[in-house]
C-alpha cells in the first residue's frame, strides 16, 4: 500500500522528499484488486463506514500542492493567503495553517473559521463586494493584516469605523484592472462590467485621498481577474498593472507593503491544457521582484481542488429513448458546480465492472432538470448500489452545497498518511430543523 510504502520516512526533510517522490501516487489512485483508492484505502472501505455521499480528501494532495506553491514563489518575499471560499472545513484550514499557510477570507463568518482554525488576525485579509458595516468593525477591531477594499465608498466607512474606535485600518484597495481573464463569465471579476473594485485608472486619487487620512494604513493593492483561468497572459497583465500602480504610487511618496494577486490558478478538469502551478510562478516573479514590495496570494482551487472527490451510489437507472440515466443519491445540493457553469467533472466508476462501455448521463435526485452531474459519459456498466466518484471536487464542492428538497450536507473524510477520520458527519434533520422556530 503506498502509505506503507513510505512510512518509513523520519525526519521532516525526509517527509518532504517522500512527498516529492510520491507525487504520482500519492492521492488517488486505482488498481484491480482495490479498485479507486485514496492514499492506499480503498473508497469502498471508507464508505462502508460512512456511507454516501461522502467527499473524501488527500491530505498529501493538499500539502503537495501547498509546498508546490511555496517553493515556486520562493524567489520572492511572499505570503500565501489560502481562499478560505474554496473549501472551508476546518481539518483542512488546520492541515494548511500547519503547512504556513495564512487566510483569505471573504466574510465575517470565514473570518470566524479562520480565527478558530488557529489563524491570528494578522494572517487574514479580508475581501468580499459587499461588506456590512459589522463586518467591517470586526475586521477593524481585530486588526486583519488587510481589507481588501472594494469602492471610495467602503473605504469611507471603514475610515469612520477605525476613527471611532480610535484605531487605524489596514488597507489595500481592489483595483479593476478591465482584464478579461478568459474564463467562464459567471467567474471572470476583472472586466469593466463586472462588478468588482474600483477602476484602476481612478486608484491614485484615491490612494491620494487616503493618505490623507490617519485612521487608514495604506498597505497594498489589490486585484483578482477571475477563477479557473488556465492562460497565464491575463494573470501576467493583471500583475503587471497593480505593480506599475504600486510604483507610481511610491514615486509620489505613498509606499505600499504588498501587492496582492489574488487567486485564480485553474486546475485540469479535463484534458485541455492548464498552465501550471511552476510556470505561473515563473510568469509573476519577475514582474513582482521588479516592485520590491511583498507578494500576497489568494490561492483557493489549485490548492483543494484535485485532491477531493465526491463518493455516491447508484440509485436507479432508467432508459428515456435514446438515453440511460443513471441517478446517483448526490446532485446540485453537494456539487453545484455542474449545473451552475456547465462545469466538466471527470466520474469513475469506483470498482468499474467488466463488460462494454455505455453511454450515461449522470444526473442527481432533486427536483430540477439542470440537476445533471455529467451529460453523456462514457462508463463501464453500473448498476444500482454501484459507487462513483466524481473528481476534482475539493475546491467549491462542499464549500457550495446547501440543503434544498431537505438533502442533508454530505459527510466529509480526511484520509491522512496513518489511516482516514470524519472531518464533518453527514446533518441530521435535527441539524435541518434546528434554527426553526415553529412556536411549539
Ligand atoms: N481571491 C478572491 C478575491 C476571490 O474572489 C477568489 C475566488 C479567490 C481569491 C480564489 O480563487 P481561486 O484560486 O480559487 O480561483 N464557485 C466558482 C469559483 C468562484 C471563485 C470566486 N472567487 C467555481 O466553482 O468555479
Amino acid at each position: 500500500m503506498i502509505a506503507k510504502r513510505f512510512s518509513g520516512c523520519q525526519t521532516e526533510i525526509a517527509r518532504v522528499q517522500c512527498a516529492d517522490v510520491t507525487i504520482a501516487t500519492a492521492g488517488f489512485t486505482r488498481d484491480a484488486a482495490a479498485g479507486l483508492s485514496c492514499s492506499g484505502v480503498p473508497l469502498d472501505t471508507i464508505i462502508a463506514r460512512v456511507g454516501t455521499p461522502a467527499y473524501v480528501y488527500s491530505a498529501a494532495l493538499i500539502r503537495q500542492a501547498w509546498r508546490r506553491l511555496d517553493r515556486a514563489f520562493a524567489p520572492v518575499p511572499h505570503a500565501l493567503h489560502y481562499a478560505l471560499k474554496a473549501n472551508s472545513t476546518l481539518a483542512l484550514l488546520r492541515l494548511l495553517r500547519a503547512e504556513g499557510a495564512c487566510a483569505d477570507a471573504n466574510s465575517a463568518g470565514e473570518i470566524e473559521v479562520a480565527l478558530r482554525a488557529g489563524f491570528t488576525p494578522d494572517q487574514i485579509v479580508f475581501t468580499g463586494v459587499g461588506k456590512s458595516d459589522s463586518e467591517l468593525r470586526r475586521a477593524v477591531s481585530l486588526g486583519v493584516h488587510a481589507i481588501n477594499a472594494e469602492s471610495p465608498g467602503e473605504i469611507d466607512r471603514i475610515e469612520a469605523i477605525a476613527r471611532d474606535a480610535g484605531t487605524r485600518a489596514r488597507v489595500a484597495v481592489r483595483v479593476n484592472p478591465d482584464i478579461d481573464a478568459g474564463t467562464h463569465h459567471h467567474i471572470s471579476t476583472g472586466r469593466r462590467h463586472d462588478k468588482f473594485g474600483v477602476p484602476i485608472e481612478l486608484a491614485p486619487a484615491l490612494y491620494r485621498d487616503m493618505a490623507r487620512k490617519p485612521a487608514l494604513v495604506l498597505v497594498g493593492v489589490h486585484v483578482h481577474v477571475g477563477s479557473q483561468i488556465t492562460d497565464l497572459a491575463p494573470l501576467r497583465r493583471a500583475a503587471e498593472s497593480v505593480v506599475g500602480l504600486a510604483r507610481a504610487l511610491r514615486a509620489e511618496g505613498i509606499a505600499l507593503e504588498h501587492v496582492d494577486l489574488g487567486g485564480g490558478l485553474g486546475i485540469p478538469y479535463d484534458d485541455s491544457p492548464v498552465a501550471t502551478i511552476e510556470q505561473y510562478a515563473h510568469a509573476l516573479v519577475p514582474i513582482v521582484r521588479s516592485s520590491g514590495v511583498t507578494l500576497l496570494l489568494e490561492p483557493g482551487r489549485v490548492v483543494v481542488g484535485a485532491a477531493g472527490v465526491l463518493v455516491a451510489a447508484v440509485v436507479d437507472i432508467k432508459a428515456s429513448g435514446d438515453r440511460t440515466f443513471v441517478v446517483l443519491d448526490a446532485g446540485m445540493t453537494e456539487l453545484l458546480r455542474p449545473a451552475l457553469y456547465g462545469a466538466y467533472h471527470r466520474i469513475e466508476a469506483v470498482r468499474p465492472r467488466a463488460g462494454a462501455r455505455r453511454r450515461y448521463e449522470v444526473v442527481g435526485p432533486l427536483c430540477e432538470s439542470s440537476d445533471v452531474v455529467g451529460r453523456d459519459r462514457e462508463l463501464p456498466p453500473l448498476e444500482v448500489g454501484d459507487l462513483v466518484a466524481i473528481l476534482d471536487a475539493g475546491a467549491y464542492g462542499s464549500a457550495m452545497s446547501f440543503t434544498y428538497n431537505r438533502r442533508p450536507l454530505a459527510a466529509e473524510v480526511l484520509v491522512e498518511d496513518d489511516g482516514w477520520r470524519v472531518i464533518r458527519r453527514r446533518s441530521t434533520v435535527d441539524d435541518l430543523l434546528a434554527l426553526e422556530v415553529d412556536g411549539e
